[in-house]
């Protein structure tokens, strides 16, 4: 069997490519159903874009790849589309939009985009060659193998992350396979895990979230955490960990708004007869402003020097600690790392070794912020791919 195009993966990516690819397209996919990822993403409202999706939000061996892509199919051509399908939409918070109803309306929206392309699902991928005009890759559908040609093959397969839903590293074997580079894969946006006496600490907190600024190196998010009883987790944690190495410390603060001991020294002079964990407790989770209170602080906030109120404070920010890993693949929700961009045209996608191979979407090391970045990376570099096809 001959086509035009032969997509690997019928993901957010390979559905927007083929939607852009012209006639002749066949998108495979091992799963029984495409856009597995959409369907669950955003506790099934998917988390479609963002409205701040700009390049500095996203993570690469080089930062100005993603550019192109992104410059030419933005978050408002993605609003655009969605909107021309009637499929109702809302601004959660940080710019991150999401469907009103269920995330399978993008799904549905990416496959009725893509109805020219035939789709080949349980299908498994076997070996790929190129006799120097065209790629051959041999499939098994149902039993039958099948050998199909292509003009230009495109790598969307995805990353690492949740290999109970069928990710593998098949776009990265067959990149390697041309001559492609690899920066090396490790989990992205995932909780956090301790042990010991940093453990225990947290594993008493367990359950408790609260507004934080978390900060690993030279960059800090402010946004919620969450202790768990593994170790720390929530979208704070879930970004910064995107930049965090073995070995790194992490900070929290959990007064990010810095106006805890101005409010504790007003309520001292006009609420004083309160009990300083009263007061502490309308800014922090009960549990947490128990954890932190000093064990020696008077039980009136009027007997509370500046110097408690300080230790009070400090309590807050005195939560440097070493994460001993992740939770890995099993939960990231992305993998950093993946296809080098250095051997991509970046306003293609286009191999550089190899005329008519493309790779798309999370295969490759392009990374973005939680809140619909990655969705957006996957549009746009479908889009591209499919433009230059
Ligand atoms: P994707 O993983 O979507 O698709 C790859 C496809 O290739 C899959 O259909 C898979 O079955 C197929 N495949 C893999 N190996 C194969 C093989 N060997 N043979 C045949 N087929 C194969 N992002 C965001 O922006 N907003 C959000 O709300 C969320 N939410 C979210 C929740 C959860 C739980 C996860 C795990 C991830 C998210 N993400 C997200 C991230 C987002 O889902 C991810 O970045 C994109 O789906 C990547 O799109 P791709 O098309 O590159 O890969």
């Amino acid at each position: 069997m001959e086509v035009q195009t032969l997509i690997l993966g019928a993901g957010a990516a390979g559905l927007m490519c083929a939607a852009h690819a012209g006639p002749g397209v066949l998108v495979v996919d091992h799963a029984k159903s495409p856009g597995e990822k959409i369907r669950i993403s955003g506790g099934g409202r998917c988390n479609f874009t963002n409205m701040g999706v700009e390049p500095e939000r996203f993570l690469s061996a080089n930062p100005h790849f993603a550019k192109s892509a992104l410059h030419r199919y933005t978050q408002w051509d993605f609003l655009g589309l969605v909107q021309a399908h009637g499929i109702a939409w809302h601004e959660k918070t940080l710019g991150q939009l999401f469907c009103d109803g269920k995330a399978t309306q993008i799904v549905d929206m990416l496959r009725a985009e893509m109805a020219g392309a035939e789709l080949w699902l349980g299908t498994e991928v076997g070996e790929v060659t190129h006799d120097g005009t065209r790629f051959r890759v041999m499939l098994t559908r149902a039993g039958q193998r099948v050998e199909v040609k292509a003009k230009s093959l495109v790598l969307a397969t995805g990353g690492l992350s949740i290999p109970k839903m069928g990710a593998t590293g098949l776009a990265y074997r067959i990149a390697q396979q041309f001559g492609h580079a690899l920066v090396p894969t490790r989990p992205g946006l995932v909780p956090f895990t301790f042990t010991g006496t940093p453990l225990d600490r947290l594993k008493a907190l367990a359950g408790v979230a609260t507004p934080a600024r978390v900060t690993c190196g030279g960059t800090a998010f402010d946004e919620a955490l969450l202790f768990t009883h593994r170790g720390l987790s929530g979208p704070a944690i879930l970004q910064i960990s995107s930049y965090w190495a073995e070995g790194d410390s992490v900070t929290l603060d959990l007064d990010p708004g810095g106006q805890l001991l101005n409010a504790l020294k007003a309520a001292r002079k006009a609420e004083g007869r309160k009990a300083p964990l009263t007061h502490l407790a309308q800014h922090l989770p009960q549990r947490l402003a128990a954890a932190i209170l000093p064990e020696d602080a008077p039980p009136r906030l009027a007997d509370c020097g500046d110097a408690v109120l300080n230790r009070i404070v400090e309590g807050c920010r005195d939560w440097t600690m070493t994460p001993a890993g992740t939770e890995g693949y099993r939960t990231a929700e992305v993998t950093l790392g993946g296809i080098d961009t250095d051997g991509l045209s970046s306003k293609t996608m286009e191999s550089r070794h190899v005329p008519g191979l493309y790779a798309i979407g999370e295969a490759v090391d392009v990374t973005g912020w939680l809140g619909g970045y990655n969705f957006q990376w996957a549009w746009s570099s479908g889009w591209a791919a499919g433009q230059a096809i």
